[in-house]
C-alpha cells in the first residue's frame, strides 16, 4: 500500500493522478481485488480485515482529494501566467470609434425637436401607393410625382420617396393636437454628386384646432432650429410648392462659406436652400379624416445638412465608408 500512497503524492498532473485513482478505485481495481478475498477468510478474520481495508480505502480516497486539490490549484495558476496580459501594452488597432456624421447631424436634429415637445414617429420603408403619394394630395398622373421616381414592387407598394406618409399614418392613428418629428431612410432613383439612391430625411408636423396654428408659428420654430443648427446666420422663406401644403415655402440660410457674399458652393446667390415647408393642404386633412383642424409641416433633408455643417463636398462620399474621411469626425 504504501507504494499507492507514494505514487499519489509523486503524481505530478491531473491525468496521471486519475489514472492511479482509476488503478486504486476503478471496478477491477485493487480494491476491489482485496474486497474480493475477504469471502476466502475465516469468519473471525473477516470482520477485522474488511475493517482495516475500508480505513484503507477512506485513507486513499482522502490523499486522493487534497492531491486533486492541489494540482488543480497548480494548473489554474500555471493557465493565468499563460495567458497573462498587459492592458497598458500600446496596441496599434486601438482605434477610437465615432458616430457617422449623418448619425451625428440626425441626433442634433432630434434632440432640437425633442426640446419642443415633439413626438418621434416611425413608418415602414416599403409603403404604398396611398400613403406615400395619394393621401399627400399627389394624385396618380399628377406632374408633381415625376420629382420622386422611386422603386416599385408588386401591388402598388413601393420604397418610400419621403418621410411624410408617416405624417398621414400618425393623423391616421392619432386624433389632434399633433406635433412629431419623423426621421429615417428614404430611396429615389438619382445618382450624382448631390444625389444618392438612398438618402435620410426629417419630417415635421404640428395640428391643432382651427385659427390655432399660423405661418408665423412655422416661421419661429424653423428659424430657431436653424440658428440651433448653423449658428449666426440669416434666414428667408421663399415662396414654393409641394401638393401637401398651401401656402409653401422653401427656406434658404445665408451662405455659411461665403457669409452671403457670393461663392461656388452656393452659386454667387449668397444663399442655401435647406428645407421645405407649408401649411397643410386642405386635401390632406380631407384624406384623413380631420376636420376643423390647422397644421404646418415640414421636411429636410439629413446628408445636405450633415454636408453644410461638415463642409463635405461630394454626398456619395458619405456612403463610402472610408476610414480617411470617417477618421475626420472622432
Ligand atoms: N416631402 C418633401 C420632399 O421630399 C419635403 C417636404 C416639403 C415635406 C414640404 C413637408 C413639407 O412636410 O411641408 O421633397
Amino acid at each position: 500500500m504504501k507504494k499507492w500512497i507514494e505514487k499519489i503524492q509523486n503524481s505530478i498532473n491531473l491525468e496521471e493522478l486519475e489514472e492511479i485513482r482509476v488503478k486504486i478505485f476503478g471496478k477491477k481495481g485493487i480494491l476491489a481485488q482485496e474486497f474480493k478475498k475477504l469471502k476466502n477468510l475465516s469468519n473471525e478474520e473477516k470482520p477485522k480485515v474488511a475493517k482495516e481495508l475500508n480505513e484503507l480505502k477512506n485513507r486513499l480516497n482522502g490523499l486522493i482529494c487534497t492531491k486533486k486539490d492541489e494540482l488543480q490549484k497548480k494548473a489554474l495558476q500555471e493557465e493565468l501566467i499563460k495567458e497573462n496580459i498587459d492592458p497598458s501594452l500600446y496596441s496599434p488597432y486601438n482605434i477610437k470609434g465615432a458616430l457617422h456624421p449623418v448619425q451625428d447631424t440626425m441626433d442634433r436634429i432630434v434632440e432640437y425637436f425633442i426640446s419642443m415637445n415633439f413626438s418621434i414617429e416611425n413608418g415602414p420603408l416599403i409603403e404604398d401607393d396611398f400613403h406615400n403619394f395619394e393621401a399627400l394630395n399627389l394624385p396618380k398622373f399628377h406632374p408633381a410625382r415625376d420629382m420622386q421616381d422611386t422603386f416599385y414592387f408588386k401591388d402598388e407598394m413601393l420604397l418610400r420617396t419621403h418621410t411624410s406618409p408617416v405624417q398621414i399614418r400618425t393623423m391616421l392613428n392619432n386624433e389632434p393636437p399633433i406635433r412629431m418629428i419623423s426621421p429615417g431612410a428614404v430611396f429615389r432613383r438619382d445618382f450624382d454628386l448631390t444625389h444618392t439612391p438612398m438618402f435620410h430625411q426629417v419630417e415635421g408636423l404640428l395640428v391643432d384646432k382651427k385659427q390655432r396654428v399660423s405661418f408665423a408659428n412655422l416661421k419661429f420654430i424653423l428659424s430657431d432650429f436653424l440658428k440651433y443648427m448653423f449658428g449666426d446666420i440669416d434666414i428667408r422663406y421663399r415662396p414654393s410648392f409641394f401638393p401637401f401644403t398651401e401656402p409653401s415655402a422653401e427656406v434658404d440660410i445665408s451662405c455659411i462659406f461665403c457669409k452671403g457674399k457670393g461663392c461656388r458652393v452656393c452659386s454667387h446667390t449668397g444663399w442655401l436652400e435647406v428645407l421645405g415647408c407649408g401649411m397643410v393642404d386642405p386635401n390632406v386633412f380631407k384624406a384623413v379624416g380631420y376636420k376643423d383642424v390647422s397644421g404646418y409641416a415640414f421636411g429636410l433633408g439629413v446628408e445636405r445638412f450633415a454636408m453644410l455643417i461638415h463642409k463635405i463636398p461630394d454626398l456619395r462620399s458619405l456612403f463610402e465608408g472610408d476610414l480617411r474621411l470617417l477618421e475626420q469626425f472622432r
